[in-house]
């Protein structure tokens, strides 16, 4: 037993903290990216039923996983599955869900340290006056490491190292520095979100600019949300919704038993689960589709948008598409945006901290502090190979094993624990214990059956990509990039000369790729 219990402030910090968890760069960069590279309303079905299917079941398991073994003075996963089940293998199996977290959460503070330098930037005034192609320019410097755009050498290291210490710095601080940051940034991200999306959405249908004078911020939104119903024997696109859901919700990595593990034993975590769930998907489904898409289709037109869906949009596109606005609203839209962006990620990298952070104390008894310093260290270990190597592609590789595989792995062996070996009849008791709604027994059967079945078919079904990746070597950055960022690199030649980004000059660029 641990000697003195901390615990949630309140309800409202507890969810808040929680749907900060889920709400993260995921539902902002990686939905829209692979909404479009998913044909849009052809995605959107798989998604919702992937919701549905997996991820509520999930959030009950892992909410009442994590209180279960909180309540045996347990706060990391591999003790927390240590209590559910006899034989040591599941402590091994909380083990590697601790490294998941490390390995995401070393690319997910690499973006999250952009989104500070862009802030300080838009500040700075760095991109007034700048065409579209010398702001796509400036994020191709600054991930090229070894140049500067502030003189400072190494900026990009400096921004990412910055990022972290802030990180270790909030997780030294315990439970309580988590809850606060997510009381002060969730409202703030929803209000930023807000305003940008009534800006998206409003953009008109006539062409915002001169640019492209067909192009209609209706158009985007259009393509995302008229369903189209062919897609749905096609695989890929269910696997890229299961991806998507367990990325944007936090599933599978053992951040949410975490954060469970601090709540009181009779204290509700079905109605709190549904409500932190419900959060994020509103951010992803309603902000996270109306901003970016919208804004960049009002502009530049839907076959621009499909080209280039990702960070081409969020980091080379926007700040651009801002100066539109004349110079005082770009400052508001640019630290809007970017720092809706740095909330979503910090909010959420923090609680990649604390399955380590737990496991040092339960282990070895280690108290916050030393346990925030060490996952720093590590996080900065691990990660420094996404930014010196970034362009090489290895953070997609990160992405994909450890924010994709791992996720699912961990998930298909955790429900398997919890409805077979734990079994559902005391699983279904824990979920049902102090709660605050009546769960539709309909979930009990979910989770016994279909939510096991339907991972280990997304398993099996990944096989042969998984090969694919090894035997090809096939390292793009595909999830969050969209093949933009490279077909960009083909032309980077002519990239300076051409003054803005046409969807010709993409699509050449792309046929070359494909020669
Ligand atoms: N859910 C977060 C996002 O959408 C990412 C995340 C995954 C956070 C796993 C914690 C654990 O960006
Ligand atoms: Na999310």
């Amino acid at each position: 037993m641990a000697a003195k219990a901390e615990s949630w402030g309140s309800r409202v910090g507890l969810i808040l903290a929680m749907a900060g968890n889920a709400v993260g760069l995921g539902n902002f960069l990686r939905f829209p990216v692979q909404a479009v590279q998913n044909g849009g309303g052809a995605f959107i079905i798989p998604y919702l039923v992937c919701f549905v299917v997996m991820g509520i079941p999930l959030l009950f398991i892992e909410w009442s996983t994590g209180r279960f073994g909180g309540r045996y003075g347990n706060h990391s996963t591999p003790y927390i599955l240590d209590t559910m089940a006899k034989g040591r293998i599941w402590k091994y199996i909380g083990v590697f869900g601790i490294f998941t977290n490390i390995a995401v959460a070393s690319y997910y503070c690499y973006i999250e340290s952009w989104t500070m330098s862009y802030v300080y930037h838009t500040i700075k005034g760095t991109f007034v006056g700048m065409d579209q192609a010398q702001v796509a320019g400036f994020f191709d410097t600054y991930t090229t490491i070894a140049k500067s755009t502030t003189g400072i050498p190494y900026e990009a290291v400096v921004f990412y190292i910055i990022c972290l210490l802030l990180n270790t710095y909030i997780l030294s601080k315990g439970l309580g520095g988590i809850e606060k940051v997510a009381k002060i940034g969730m409202p703030l991200l929803i209000l930023f979100g807000a305003v940008l999306a009534f800006k998206g959405l409003t953009l008109g249908t006539d062409g915002a600019s001169d640019l492209f004078p067909n192009a209609n911020a209706w158009d985007g939104l259009n393509f995302l949300w008229t369903p189209q119903f062919d897609s749905l024997a096609n695989p890929k696109v269910w696997l890229a919704a299961a991806g998507q859901i367990f990325f944007t919700l936090s599933v599978g990595m053992g951040t949410v038993h975490c954060y469970a593990a601090y709540i009181k034993s009779k204290d509700d975590i079905a109605l709190n689960a549904v409500s932190a769930g419900f959060m994020n998907e509103f951010v992803e489904v309603v902000l996270g589709s109306s901003i970016v898409i919208p804004i960049a289709a009002g502009y530049l037109g839907l076959d621009w948008v499909l080209q280039n869906a990702g960070f081409g949009m969020a980091f080379q596109t926007m700040p651009y598409l801002f100066q539109q606005w004349g110079h005082v609203l770009a400052v508001f839209a640019g630290v809007f945006w970017f720092g809706l962006l740095f909330f979503a990620g910090i909010t959420s990298s923090l609680a990649m901290g604390t399955p380590w952070i737990g496991f040092m104390r339960d282990e070895f008894g280690w108290k916050n502090n030393k346990g925030a310093w060490s996952f720093g260290l590590i996080a900065l270990i691990m990660g420094l190979p996404t930014v010196i190597f970034f362009k090489e592609g290895v953070f997609d590789e990160y992405d994909y094993w450890a924010g994709t595989v791992s996720l699912v792995v961990f998930a298909f062996l955790e429900t398997v624990l919890f409805a077979w070996i734990f079994g559902i009849k005391r699983g279904w008791e824990e979920i049902n214990l102090g709660a605050d709604i009546k769960v539709p027994v309909f979930f009990k059967y979910v989770i016994l059956v279909v939510t096991p079945c339907l991972l280990g078919w997304v398993l099996l079904a990944s096989v042969p990509d998984m090969t694919n990746k090894v035997m090809n070597n096939d390292t793009h950055n595909k999830e969050w990039f969209a093949d933009a960022y490279y077909a960009e690199d083909y032309g980077s030649a002519e990239f300076g000369v051409v003054d803005s980004v046409t969807p010709n000059f993409v699509k050449i660029a792309f046929e070359n790729e494909k020669q």
